[in-house]
C-alpha cells in the first residue's frame, strides 16, 4: 500500500521539494497527491506544479474565524483522502478543528530540538544564544497529536552544531540542510511501517552532523 501524503506549507517550501523528490525517485515509498498553502504567493506552490503536483491555496477570508478556517481547511483537505498530513513550514497554529477532524496522523517538522525553541523564527533565537553559550540546535520531526505548538511524541532527531565562526546563513543552511535529510529520513521510516500496518509512533535514531 503506498502512503498518500498531503503537504501543508506557507513558504518557500524547500521542506516540500525534499519529500517531493523523494517520493518521486521512491526514497520515501509514497505519493504526495497535493499540496496545501494557505499563502498565494508561497514558493511551495512553484515547487509542486514544477512536480506535477496538484495545488490547493486556501487563504484565510476576511472576518474569518481561526475555527472556521480550520474547518474549511480540513474538509477541502479530507477530499484528497490523505494517509498522512505533514506540516512542511506551514506558518499557522492548528486548532482542534483540524487536528481532531483530519483523522489522520499529522507530522511536523521544527528547526529545534525537543523543548527547544518553540515557535517562530527558531534558527535566528538559536543562533543569538551563542552569545550566552549555546553551542548546537537541531532539528525535529513529531506527531502533532493536539494544538500544543511544536510538541508532540518526537519521531526524529538532528543535531547541528553552531560553530564559532558560523555566520548566520550559514547556520541557516545547515538547519535546512538537516531539516531536508531527516524529513525525509522519518518519511521513508514511516511510509514503510504504514505499509506494513504497523504503528508510526516509533523514534528514529537521532544522528549527528
Ligand atoms: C523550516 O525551517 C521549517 O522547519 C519552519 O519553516 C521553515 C520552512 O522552510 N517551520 P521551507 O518553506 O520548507 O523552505
Amino acid at each position: 500500500m503506498t502512503v498518500r501524503f498531503v503537504v501543508l506549507a506557507s513558504g518557500r517550501g524547500s521542506n516540500a521539494a525534499a519529500i517531493m523528490t523523494a517520493t518521486r525517485t521512491g526514497v520515501i515509498q509514497g505519493e504526495v497527491v497535493a499540496v496545501f498553502s494557505n499563502n498565494p504567493t508561497a514558493g511551495v506552490l512553484e515547487k509542486a506544479h514544477s512536480e506535477s503536483v496538484v495545488t490547493h491555496v486556501v487563504s484565510l477570508q476576511p472576518s474569518e474565524s481561526r475555527l472556521e478556517y480550520d474547518t474549511r481547511l480540513c474538509e477541502q483537505v479530507r477530499q484528497t483522502r490523505p494517509d498522512i498530513v505533514v506540516l512542511a513550514g506551514w506558518m499557522r497554529i492548528l486548532t482542534h478543528a483540524f487536528i481532531d477532524g483530519i483523522g489522520v496522523p499529522i507530522i511536523n517538522i521544527h528547526p529545534g530540538l525537543p523543548g527547544e525553541l518553540p515557535g517562530t523564527n527558531a534558527i535566528e533565537r538559536a543562533f543569538s544564544e551563542r552569545e550566552t553559550g549555546r553551542s548546537y540546535s537541531g532539528v525535529m520531526v513529531h506527531l502533532v497529536p493536539d494544538v500544543g505548538v511544536d510538541t508532540g511524541p518526537v519521531l526524529g532527531t538532528s543535531v547541528v552544531q553552531i560553530g564559532q565562526n558560523d555566520t548566520l546563513a550559514m547556520f541557516e543552511d545547515r538547519m535546512h540542510t538537516a531539516e531536508h535529510e531527516l524529513i525525509v529520513s522519518v518519511l521513508a521510516q514511516v511510509s514503510t511501517r504504514f505499509s506494513n500496518s504497523q504503528p508510526i509512533e516509533k523514534p528514529t535514531q537521532g544522528e549527528k552532523i
